[in-house]
């Protein structure tokens, strides 16, 4: 379709350029026997009739410089170049025959025009009549001769070339006009070239040799001047009239007007009506086959009228042609600006064909970029789980292989064996991790799948290993709590034989669970797995980190999800640390041992009173004190002086269960909440005594206690004196 628009468009575009040449145009050759003003005259109103008429014409004119040989070749090139017909004026009459004949058989009209050759196989002739010339010129001759005295009266012919039509013409009309009458002696000289020095040699020696000429006819105007010279040398000047042809305004007219020449023929030129001729030929409108153009005499009577009408016509002339120049350069300009325009359009066409094509080819390569990339996504999500995945069951080979070489109890080849075990899982690890490495980059592209679901193939995940949860019932109170939840029962498995020792270790399978059992013991520590069933890691520990009860523990992430951004995810759900698989276990167990003493050393804190009371003037509780310890304060505070405000009732106030109540108090101060109450009595007491308004009896009923030997013993065991020592 697209294709099919341009070519249509393509062919649009020719045919309206192939307009600007517009209709067909006529070649004329015109090929010159000579130069010289009367054929310059000729050629330049030849080239202004270009732009007279109807038709389209070209005229090409080729000049032979009076050689023949020249001239043949020249009709020939003519021909070859394409010309629709050929205007000649033939050098000589008998050698350009065959060129013209030739012209002839190839269809070409010929129009001879001022010379003829001696062939009939021409189409028409244009030109001056040179009987009528040559006659015109011999009247006028007898004329002057009538006026001379005293001797009978010589008159001297100085051709041209015999071989040319003109000179024979114009020869036969002249010596017509003398030989009638008889009243001259009359003389001819034939000379071979129509020149100004052949005829002042010609002349010079007819001077010398006699009879003196009277009357001096040549064939044309410049050869007039050449006779005019001789004369002149000889001192003959003032008597002898020389007589000649052509009556160019600048030469012929002008010799007569400065009296050179007694008078002069005026050949016509008419270049003009030759092109009229020819189109008439070409457009096959009737003409004539002979078409003789008219001349006349210039004698010093008429001369300056005929000077000032030559000259007119001539500026005419000239003028018509700085006019039709003018309008070709317009027209050029024109064409010109019709072909940019045209351009332009064709440009702008393609250009926006181009635009379309490239934005279709960006379109469909941005569209399978995204397919790509998708299925890349795809591709890197799948090889990132599967490689994370793969790090579970190598922590499990690696963490009991190296647990069985630490313990001291394999013989060599076990130990050996096992050590060959150990190398090759800790290739794989770096395999798995050269794996990872490599597909980071172009995981950090993706538009990562937060939710991280686990391939549908998790080793290790088969519901029936969803295992319940186990509660050690036995309050060891010595061991801290940890509690480890993950989905693969290995994992947990071999978590609990790396914890047991040092910890009372609780179990759960998923983030739900977890967060029933830790609500409900309140460990000291959380391991948890991410990628879960039913809860995730990040989703348990964010409830974790929410719930009151629980948002204290320390809560470690154990996942095989090892990118920072999985890092950040896990710390932004509210995680104290982030442990890769495959892990150490020393590193594990130095993370918890760290968590678990930091802890301590808020404990210690609250022991040591720092954080006994809040800062009355901070509108928030200090941040380092738990909002839970915050509530307890307060409920401990609004009953201080009521003995019988006891454990049971804060914890029906704090709405929990008395265990979640002393697991919490603990874990945050270390002591139970019997003793935090008894502490807190104490310290209200102690403050008391610094008032020695009050008895020491009333103090220890307005701090709660029930006797005041009670209060005295309890004080004495807490602070190492008694109320009545600080009396003191
Ligand atoms: C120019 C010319 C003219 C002459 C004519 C005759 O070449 O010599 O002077 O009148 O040719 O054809």
């Amino acid at each position: 379709m697209k294709r099919k628009a341009i070519c249509a468009f393509m062919v649009f575009a020719a045919v309206l350029t192939s307009c600007t040449d517009g209709k067909g145009k006529y070649r004329i050759g015109v090929s010159q026997c000579a130069s010289g003003s009367w054929r310059d005259k000729v050629n330049s109103e030849m080239l202004a009739a270009q732009h007279l008429y109807e038709e389209n014409v070209e005229v090409v004119i080729a000049c032979a410089n009076g050689d023949t040989e020249r001239q043949i070749r020249q009709i020939d090139s003519l021909n070859r170049t394409g010309i629709d017909l050929l205007v000649v004026a033939p050098n000589e009459t008998e050698p350009i025959v065959d060129a013209v004949i030739r012209t002839r058989q190839k269809g070409i009209p010929v129009v001879f025009f001022d010379r003829k050759a001696n062939t009939e196989d021409y189409t028409a002739f244009i030109g001056g009549n040179n009987v009528e010339a040559g006659e015109a010129v011999g009247n006028y001759a007898l004329q002057l001769s009538r006026l001379i005295e005293g001797h009978r009266p010589v008159v001297l012919e100085v051709t041209a070339s015999m071989e040319t039509s003109p000179v024979q013409e114009r020869h036969k009309g002249f010596s017509n006009a003398l030989k009638g009458h008889g009243e001259v002696d009359y003389f001819c000289v034939n000379n071979k070239d129509w020149t100004y020095e052949e005829a002042y040699e010609s002349v010079k020696r007819q001077i010398k040799r006699g009879p003196k000429p009277d009357i001096i006819f040549c064939h044309n105007d410049g050869m007039g001047t050449g006779a005019f010279k001789a004369v002149e040398e000889a001192g003959l000047s003032e008597h002898v009239k020389i007589l000649g042809i052509d009556g160019m305004p600048d030469e012929g007219i002008a010799y007569v007007q400065y009296g050179q020449l007694a008078a002069t023929y005026v050949y016509p030129t008419h270049g003009e009506k030759i092109v009229q001729l020819a189109l008439d030929i070409l457009s096959g409108r009737q003409y004539e086959r002979t078409n003789n153009l008219h001349g006349m005499m210039v004698t010093p009577e008429n001369v300056n009228l005929s000077a000032l009408n030559s000259r007119e016509l001539i500026q005419q002339n000239k003028d018509l042609i700085t006019v039709s120049s003018k309008l070709e350069d317009s027209f050029r300009l024109y064409d010109t600006q019709k072909k940019i325009l045209l351009t332009s359009i064709v440009l702008i066409a393609l250009l926006i064909i181009a635009l379309t094509l490239i934005w279709r080819a960006v379109t469909q390569t941005r569209k399978a970029n995204l397919k790509m990339r998708e299925l890349n996504d795809e591709q890197t999500r799948f090889y990132t789980n599967a490689s994370h995945q793969l790090r579970t069951p190598l922590t499990l080979i690696a963490g009991p292989v190296r647990h069985l070489i630490d313990s001291n109890t394999l013989n060599d080849e076990q130990l050996e064996m096992m050590s060959i075990v150990e190398r090759n899982v800790n290739g794989l690890e770096h395999l798995i991790s050269d794996v990872l490495n490599f597909r980071k980059d172009m995981e950090g592209m993706l538009v990562s799948d937060h939710s991280a679901q686990a391939p549908a193939s998790v080793p290790g995940k088969t519901p029936e290993e969803k295992t319940a949860i186990l509660l050690e019932e036995d309050d060891d109170n010595t061991q801290p709590t940890i509690l480890v939840v993950d989905d693969n029962d290995d994992i947990r498995r071999y978590l609990r034989s790396l914890l047991a020792g040092k910890f009372r270790v609780l179990e759960a399978p998923d983030g739900q669970q977890g967060l029933a059992v830790a609500r409900e013991t309140v460990p000291d520590i959380i391991l948890s797995d991410v990628m879960m069933p039913v809860m995730d890691g990040l989703e348990f520990c964010k409830h974790v980190k929410e719930d009151f009860i629980t948002s204290h523990i320390p809560v470690i992430l154990l996942t095989a999800r090892a990118l920072s951004e999985h890092q950040v995810e896990g710390f932004r759900s509210g995680a104290d640390a982030y442990i890769t698989k495959p892990f150490s276990s020393d590193l594990l167990l130095a993370r918890i041992d760290n968590l678990l003493q930091s802890r301590q050393q808020l404990r210690n804190l609250w022991e040591s009173g720092m954080l006994e009371t809040r800062n009355p003037q901070a509108e928030e509780p200090s941040a380092v004190i738990d909002p839970f310890l915050v509530r307890f304060m307060e409920a401990i505070e609004s009953h201080i002086s009521d003995s019988s405000f006891n454990v049971e009732i804060i914890s029906q106030e704090m709405d929990i269960s008395r265990a979640q109540l002393y697991r919490k108090v603990k874990a945050l101060t270390g002591s139970s909440p019997i003793d935090a109450l008894r502490k807190a009595r104490l310290a209200h007491a102690r403050k008391l005594l610094a008032d020695d308004r009050l008895t020491i009896a009333e103090i220890a009923y307005q701090s709660g206690f029930n006797s005041p030997s009670y209060f005295n013993r309890c004080f004495k065991a807490e602070y190492g004196f008694s109320p009545g020592d600080m009396r003191k």
